[in-house]
This record gives C-alpha cells, structure tokens and sequence, in this order.
C-alpha cells in the first residue's frame, strides 16, 4: 500500500471502527436504564454464563439475551444511518408500486435510510417504533420481510467490522450488566445528535456499584 492509501485507511478505521460502536453501546445503555426488566434478564444471563469473571470471547455466542438487545438498539438507531450506491452503467431499481421503477444512470447516486427501512411498520408491525428485544426470537423473526434489516450495509461493500463490533458490543455491555447498576438522568428524553455516526445527545447515565445480584448468583 502507498502511505497516502495507509492514511485512508487508519482514517476510516478511526471513523468506521471506533465511532459507530461507541454510539451503539451509548443507545444500548440508554434502554437499557430505561427499562429495568430488560436489563435485570440481561443480568440473570450474564450471572449464569460469565459469573463473577471478565466475559470471554468464547462467552459472546451464548449471551443470546444480550445480542437481542443489541440487534434491537441497532434496528432502533442503526449507528451508520445511511448507505450509498453509485450506479455504473445505465439499470433500474425495481419498486412495485411504482411503474417501470427509477431509472438510474452513470453517476447516479442511490441513499438507502436506514432508520425508515427499520422502522416500517409493514415489514415490523404497528408496534415498529417500540423497543422490544423479544421480537428477535427465531419464531418471532421467521416468515418476516427479507431485507429489512441492514444496520451494516449489504453486499460486497458491507461493513467489514461487523463481529468486531458485535462481540466488542456485547463484552462491554456484558461487563457493565455484571458490575453496575445503571441510573436514568430523571427527565432525559431521547435526542439525537449526528456526528460522523448517530448518538444520543446529551445522554448522562448514573452509575454505581451494582446493588442486586440475581438468584444464580
Ligand atoms: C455498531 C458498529 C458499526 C456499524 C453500525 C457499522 C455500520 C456500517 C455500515 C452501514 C457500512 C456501510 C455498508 C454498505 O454500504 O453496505 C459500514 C461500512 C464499513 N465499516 Fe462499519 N459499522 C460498525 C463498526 C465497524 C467497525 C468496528 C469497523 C472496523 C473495525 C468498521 C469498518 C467499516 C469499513 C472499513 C466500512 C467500509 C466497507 C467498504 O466500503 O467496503 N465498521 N459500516
């Protein structure tokens, strides 16, 4: 690689690697405090795979409960909230409410919103805009809309960093659930800031040593 190209890279690692994980973990604990009966059955997972020990890497996979929320923060507030296509020769982006579909020539540039696509109550359901990490249960998400959910891109240009993030994700929000009760900021509502990726503004959460420990502790 040429040092320019080196340069490009250490940038959108920095961009793309750091910044969008710290919002999703930023709008994971903001449901997180806000609904104290997730949190309690993120708990009673995290006591009963982890213990009292730093969470693994091997761990990750079986921290289920964990990964719903995840996937229901990302569906929610997905961090890189737009992805773009250029189109290189002249085709036609399909839509069967529209007739003959659009028209995309050399050059033209296509943004897919993301938030809209997971938050469309055809494809998720009236309760679309609700948090509920249960809806990522196999028999909750079988038979639903293929492609309605794509909070790290699609296709060969998808994001590279996908596990990373994930697994990074679930071992610190793991270690938090473990060790930490988590305090609302009384009167927060949630609003959104958008700097290289979305996050929530002004977002301050108490944290003190964790009070309850679960039965299987
Ligand atoms: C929760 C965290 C993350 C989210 C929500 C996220 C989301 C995305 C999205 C939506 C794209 C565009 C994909 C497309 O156009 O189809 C993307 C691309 C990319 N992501 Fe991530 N990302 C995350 C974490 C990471 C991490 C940790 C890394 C690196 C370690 C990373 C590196 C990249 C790179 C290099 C690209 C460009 C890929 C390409 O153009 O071929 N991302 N990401």
């Amino acid at each position: 690689m040429s040092q320019r190209n080196i340069r490009y890279q250490i940038l959108t690692f920095l961009v793309a690697g750091y910044e969008t994980t710290a919002s999703a973990i930023a709008f994971a604990l903001y449901y997180l405090a806000q609904h104290p009966d997730v949190l309690d059955r993120v708990r009673v997972e995290v006591d009963e795979v982890v213990g009292d020990e730093v969470p693994t890497f091997e761990q990750v996979p079986r921290l289920r409960y964990l990964r719903r929320v995840l996937d229901e923060t990302l569906r929610l507030w997905p961090a890189a909230p737009t992805m773009a296509r250029t189109a290189l020769h002249d085709t036609v982006i399909r839509d069967t409410t529209v007739p003959g579909g659009y028209a995309m020539h050399p050059g033209d540039v296509a943004v897919v919103v993301l938030p809209l696509v997971h938050r469309d109550p055809e494809a998720w359901g009236a309760d679309a805009d609700a948090f509920d990490p249960d809806r990522w249960l196999p028999e909750r998400s079988r038979g639903r809309m293929p492609h309605v959910y794509k909070p790290f891109g699609t296709g060969e240009r998808a994001c590279i960093g996908r596990q990373f993030a994930l697994h990074e994700s679930t071992l610190a929000l793991a270690r938090i659930a473990q060790r930490f009760d988590l305090t609302p900021e009384p009167g927060y509502e949630l609003d959104i800031t958008t700097r290289m990726s979305l996050a929530p503004r002004r977002f301050r959460l108490g944290i003190s040593g964790r009070s309850v420990m679960s039965a299987v502790r």
